[in-house]
Parts: C-alpha cells; sequence; structure tokens
C-alpha cells in the first residue's frame, strides 16, 4: 500500500508499505477514503516528538470502510463506514471505565518508555511515535484499528465523509477544551490559536453556553474564519500585551476562562521568544510555554485554564506564584474520543455544525509532503488539509 512516512525533520515521504493484517481478535483493518493533518502532526513534523523513527507511517485523523474484522469485534461488520479515534482505549480497564479513554492503560505496547519520561503510560495513539505505542497511522491506503469495537464510530450515508471525519480528533478536541473551560451561562471565554482546533473550540463555547469568545491569532484568514464563528479576535502582533488588551475586553477582570490551542510551538514576539529558543537550543526546556504564561496571567481570579495544546516535555519560567496565589484550575489532555462520538454526531446529524467549513484544501495522499509544507506554513491560506488515499 501507499503510506506518509516521517524521515526526519522537514521530511515526510510517500511510499510503499505492506498492507496490515489482523493481529488480535480485536482489530479491524481500515480502508482510508479520507485523512486530514493535524497540528499535532506538525510537532512530528519539526522534529519535537521524541522516539520516532525513520519510515514510520503518521496520520491520526481518518476513516473509511472496514475491509477485515477480527473474531472479537462484534458490534461492526465487513463493509462498514467509520470514523476512527486517534486515541486507542481497549473500553474496560479502570481509566476506560471512567470515560478517561486517552489514559488507557491497556493500548500503550510500550508503555514503559512513557512511564520513564512521564510518570505513567497515557493511551496508545495512531502514528504519534513509539513512546506512544509505534502504532502505524492513518495517512494510508489501509490502517490496522486496535480495540475497532471501542474506537470506531459507524456514520450514516447520508453525511459526508468531509462531515464526520474530524470526528476522530478536532471536533472532539475542540469540544473536550470548551467543556474544560468550566463555563457557565454568558461567561467570557478566551482562546488561543485560531488554527483548526481552535476554531472548533469557538463553535464548542458557544454551544456550552458562552456569552462571549476573544480569539487570539496573528494570521487574518484564521482571525476571519474565528469571527464567522462568532468570535472576537485580536491579533497578537498588534497588541504590547495580551493581558492587559484582554482586561479591557472584560471590565478589568480577565476573561472567566482562557484556552491555550497553541501548544509547544507558539510563536512568541520579542525577547521572550528569543530566550525559549535559546533554552530550548541548550535543553534547558523541550517546549515552548509563551501561551501557556499568557493564558495563566491573562484569566480572571479564580478562574479556568483549558491546554488542549499539545506538550511533550517540560517548560521553563511558568507562573506558578500566579496559578497558587489567584486560585486558578487547570485542566489539560489528549482528547478522550470515544466520549464525544455519539453527542457530537448527533450534532452534525441535527444540522447545528458542518464541520468541514475548516477545510482549506483537498489533496491526494500522494501530495502528502506539500501538504505539509503549505500547513506548516500557513501558506496559501492554509488552514486545514484533508487528503485522499
Ligand atoms: N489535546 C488533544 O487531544 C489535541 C488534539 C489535536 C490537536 N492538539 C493540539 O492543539 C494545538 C493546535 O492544533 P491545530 O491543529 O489547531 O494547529 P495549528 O498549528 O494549525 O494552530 C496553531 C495556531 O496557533 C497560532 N499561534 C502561534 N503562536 C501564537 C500565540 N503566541 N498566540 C496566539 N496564537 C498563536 C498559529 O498562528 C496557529 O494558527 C496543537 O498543539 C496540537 O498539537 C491537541
Ligand atoms: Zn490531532
Ligand atoms: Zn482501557
Amino acid at each position: 500500500m501507499r503510506a506518509n512516512t516521517w524521515h526526519g525533520k522537514n521530511d515526510v515521504r510517500v511510499e510503499e508499505k505492506p498492507d496490515p493484517t489482523i493481529i488480535d481478535s480485536r482489530d479491524a483493518i481500515v480502508r482510508v477514503t479520507l485523512t486530514a493533518i493535524c497540528g499535532s502532526d506538525l510537532h512530528i513534523y519539526d522534529g519535537f516528538i521524541p522516539s520516532m523513527e525513520s519510515g514510520d507511517i503518521i496520520g491520526h485523523e481518518f476513516m473509511g470502510e472496514i475491509v477485515a474484522i477480527g473474531s472479537d469485534v462484534k458490534n461492526r461488520a465487513v463493509g462498514d463506514r467509520v470514523v476512527v479515534s486517534f486515541t486507542m482505549s481497549c473500553g474496560v480497564c479502570f481509566f476506560c471505565a471512567r470515560g478517561l479513554f486517552s489514559v488507557c492503560e491497556r493500548s500503550n505496547q510500550n508503555a514503559e518508555l512513557a512511564a520513564a519520561l512521564w510518570g505513567h503510560s497515557p493511551a496508545g495513539l495512531f502514528g504519534y511515535s513509539h513512546l506512544l505505542g509505534g502504532y502505524a497511522g492513518g495517512q494510508a491506503e489501509y490502517v490496522r484499528v486496535p480495540f475497532a469495537d471501542v474506537g470506531t464510530v459507524k456514520v450514516p450515508e447520508s453525511l459526508t465523509d468531509e462531515q464526520v471525519l474530524f470526528l476522530s480528533d478536532i471536533f472532539p478536541t475542540g469540544y473536550m477544551a470548551a467543556e474544560n473551560c468550566n463555563i457557565e451561562r454568558g461567561d467570557t471565554v478566551a482562546i488561543w490559536g485560531c488554527g483548526p482546533v481552535g476554531q472548533f473550540a469557538i463553535r464548542s463555547a458557544f454551544m456550552l453556553g458562552a456569552g462571549k469568545v476573544i480569539a487570539i491569532d496573528r494570521v487574518p484568514e484564521r482571525l476571519q474564519m474565528a469571527r464567522d464563528g462568532g468570535a472576537e479576535t485580536i491579533d497578537y502582533t498588534t497588541v504590547d500585551r495580551i493581558n492587559e488588551a484582554l482586561k479591557e475586553l472584560t471590565a478589568g477582570r480577565g476573561p472567566d476562562s482562557c484556552m491555550d490551542a497553541v501548544g509547544m510551538e507558539a510563536h512568541a514576539p520579542g525577547a521572550e521568544g528569543f530566550i525559549d529558543r535559546a533554552k530550548q537550543f541548550v535543553k534547558l526546556e523541550t517546549d515552548r510555554p509563551a501561551v501557556l504564561r499568557d493564558v495563566i496571567l491573562s484569566v480572571r481570579n479564580g478562574g479556568s485554564v483549558s491546554v488542549p495544546g499539545v506538550y511533550g516535555g517540560f517548560v521553563d519560567s511558568f507562573p506558578m506564584g500566579s496559578f497558587v496565589n489567584r486560585g486558578l484550575t487547570m485542566k489539560s489532555g489528549q482528547t478522550h474520543v470515544q466520549r464525544y462520538f455519539a453527542p457530537l454526531l448527533a450534532r452534525i446529524e441535527a444540522g447545528e455544525i458542518d464541520p468541514s467549513f475548516v477545510i482549506t484544501h483537498r489533496l491526494a495522499l500522494e501530495d502528502a509532503p506539500n501538504g505539509f509544507k503549505t500547513f506548516k506554513e500557513q501558506k496559501d491560506e492554509c488552514i486545514k488539509v484533508v487528503m485522499k488515499p
């Protein structure tokens, strides 16, 4: 089969790879009909995710048709059209039983590697390093899907691939990130990052009762898409201090909740950005937390901080004093996707949202290298790339 593989920083190639086969009785093999590039894939592309190996198949947002199935997958059949969760979960362990699917204790086959770095291991993910299981990803013609009975959702023929694909990740991610804001009706939510995750977070915050959403980025077309979703916007390059700008919009108090939908590769203008890059270079920190600092300093006293943005290792100059003394709450995590399959599919079917609004680029899988470059460099007004094998 053809698959998009990682070979080092800024180097992905579409290559011939062996077709996957059923290994476990809860596996399914999915013939991919549509796949996408996620902001999380850029952290791999940029060389920030440890334990990647040359030739690894990447990609974790995908859907398609089941073409083979293990004997213990009772609720799916060959021919079913499904979207696949990017987090792999057994459905029955201590964590899955509590709905904490992205920290399933059975799905990371390299759990000891992750535990050595993070203290405990989270779930395995598709196409996201050996630390997270070393599973082949979804930017491919075929994928082996472990725990297929729990990790897939059947989608109705009335909806197109483009309308349902993002149930795999970014729609649930934006929605869970909005839930993690602990929104009360009428609240003001500030969201850093108007990439695909930020876009779904904006729309989800309104679904959950926000009165006002303030979206922050510097890319004009992303800010425009945020306004199309009902947000007010700030181009952070035009203000001196973002927390002062936010105070002005919130009667001097600060937003009720603040979200970091940017993660470990945040841009930071001026000295802060320079110092973070220098610290990263000498390995004083692995991640650049400029937005994480901003969200903590900006949220109102007693407010909530939600962090869907991905971090991999260690950050420096974390404003712990502000966090403690002002009584803040912070929630984060890879998304518990399986929790959101049914309710968010229902919202799409009801016409409350059409997730395909975020797609700007439609490519063939063979064009993946070009897709990665265009998405990373935010060229040609690129916001979200989908690819057909
Ligand atoms: N928690 C999860 O399960 C999960 C799932 C999917 C994605 N993610 C993460 O969410 C983050 C966003 O993903 P995406 O697909 O939207 O990526 P993206 O790279 O398209 O979006 C990031 C956006 O942040 C903006 N940005 C950079 N620095 C900024 C700053 N200082 N202030 C404001 N905006 C700034 C960029 O211009 C860009 O528009 C990534 O870190 C990704 O890894 C997490
Ligand atoms: Zn993702
Ligand atoms: Zn589990």
